[in-house]
């Protein structure tokens, strides 16, 4: 039996802001600041990729009273992914390290407040848990081929499509 897409979701989403809390401690040293960002990095980059390959137009053709939250959401990843880019080549000692990981942190912090309590909420209602886990499935065949690193092709034909089509 698969998973509800929702659940799924959400457990990536429980993930990527433990990463997060655990760069903003104080405590938190330069060098696990590094392994941190990589980590967010490869979970941000499976995440995004599956919501954009199969989440976001499942619940577009499903639901078109939610096309401007996924519209909105696919732009949210955008963002995300640009400053992931940007991210790459940098490391904990370098002066914008710190600011543009904040940075990115904000931002998605802000786009999975708004999945988990806007229209994931409304996704539920509107879906018969049959499906979520014919969704959920077709997340989890889509989690064996996702990008794990923003620079695969796979990856960057991902940003392409969600800004072109
Ligand atoms: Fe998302
Ligand atoms: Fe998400």
């Amino acid at each position: 039996m698969s998973q509800d897409a929702i659940v799924m979701l959400k457990d990536d989403h429980k993930q990527i802001k433990a990463c997060f809390r655990e760069f903003q401690k104080s405590t938190t040293t330069d060098a696990r600041k590094g392994k941190l960002v990589e980590q967010m990095v490869e979970l941000l980059t499976v995440h995004t990729y599956v919501e954009n390959e199969v989440m976001y137009p499942r619940v577009r053709e499903l639901m078109p009273d939610l096309e401007d939250d996924v519209l909105e959401s696919y732009e949210e990843h955008h963002v995300a992914d640009v400053l992931v880019m940007e991210l790459l080549p940098m490391s904990p000692g370098d002066e914008r390290f710190e600011a543009k990981t904040t940075v990115l942190i904000e931002n998605v912090t802000h786009h999975i407040d708004e999945e988990e309590s806007e229209w994931f909420p409304k996704v539920r209602e509107g879906l018969s848990r049959t499906q979520l886990r014919e969704i959920g499935a077709e997340i989890a065949e889509a989690r064996e081929r996702a990008p794990r690193r923003p620079e695969q092709p796979s990856a960057l034909k991902k940003t392409i499509d969600a800004v072109v089509s």
